[in-house]
């Protein structure tokens, strides 16, 4: 489960605003698992409502979605309903540190914006995601692939035009991401070849709607964002005052344009690349 976000809550609004963003630079990894593409077993890890997976299934051959939140996996099975009678998708409660599967079962294994979740310690060198790549290395056969969604601390400094009118929230946000030269480091300790990473920079990870300047003040839009989540009540008050505020004046436009001037240099998303040695 999320360490601070309430997916059972969120996952009614969460596909309103949410893409799969970075599919084509995962499907390109997965093409260099040891079976061919369309033969290839894959684990959705922390599945969410599985906009991913839904993404996937067009190029692989077969997904195990894993889950803890029995909301989210709800709307995942009701979404992939097809696919699942066809036999191409199941869906497993669990958690993703304690797969239900046995050693050496899958392909390839995607990850996709779950690790920030995990609650994790970095005086302590991140034993939570150690704990969930060493899952990863079991369940993986040798030369199978990992692909790991996620974001980079420059990212979220620059990526996402409303994190300046929440800064606190969103150096707490920030934290919660292990750098991704530390995140190397651990796939290498964790008995994974690590071999590159790719942004897919056009794309913002809530679609058109990251465009909408008056998007803050509304609780559905909020919810595509789990930064929103750590945003006191308070905070929250005086933010929409001020989009009201910048709005009544002519400066929305203007304001979410300059906060969002690196975003398209930046990305708002990385995907690392990996295989089990
Ligand atoms: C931001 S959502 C991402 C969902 C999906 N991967 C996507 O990108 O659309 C994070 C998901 O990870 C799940 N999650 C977080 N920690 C987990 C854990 N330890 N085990 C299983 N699922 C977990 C949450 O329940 C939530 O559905």
């Amino acid at each position: 489960m999320s360490s601070y976000e309430n997916y059972t809550h969120k996952s009614r609004n969460y596909d309103k605003t949410r893409e799969p963003v970075g599919t084509e630079i995962s499907v390109g990894c997965f093409a260099h698992a040891p079976v061919p593409l369309d033969r290839t077993v894959i684990l959705d890890a922390g599945c969410g409502t599985g906009n991913y997976s839904q993404a996937m299934l067009d190029y692989v051959g077969r997904i195990e979605a894993v889950d803890m939140n029995p909301g989210m996996l709800e709307v995942a099975a009701q979404k992939l309903a097809e696919a699942k009678d066809e036999g191409r998708i199941s869906f497993h409660s669990a958690r993703i540190d304690e797969l239900p599967f046995e050693d050496e079962y899958f392909d390839g294994v995607m990850i996709n914006q779950v690790l920030h979740h995990l609650p994790d310690e970095a005086a302590k060198d991140f034993p939570a995601h150690r704990r969930v790549f060493a899952e990863f290395a079991r369940v993986l056969k040798s030369g199978g692939v990992l692909v790991v969604n996620t974001c980079s601390q420059e990212q979220l400094r620059h990526g996402y035009w409303h994190y300046s009118l929440i800064p606190e929230a969103a150096d707490a946000l920030r934290a919660r991401y292990v750098p991704l030269d530390e995140l190397a480091g651990i796939l290498s300790d964790s008995g994974f070849a690590y071999r590159g990473r790719f942004a897919p920079v056009d794309a913002p990870v809530q679609g058109e709607s990251y465009f909408d300047p008056r998007g803050p003040l509304s609780k559905e839009w909020r919810d595509g964002d789990s930064v929103w989540s750590l945003v006191s009540e308070d905070r929250l008050d005086r933010t929409i005052s001020r989009i009201q505020d910048l709005d009544e004046r002519g400066e929305l436009e203007a304001f979410m344009a300059r906060n969002d001037a690196l975003r398209p240099h930046v990305g708002q998303a990385m995907v690392l690349f990996a295989s089990r040695e």
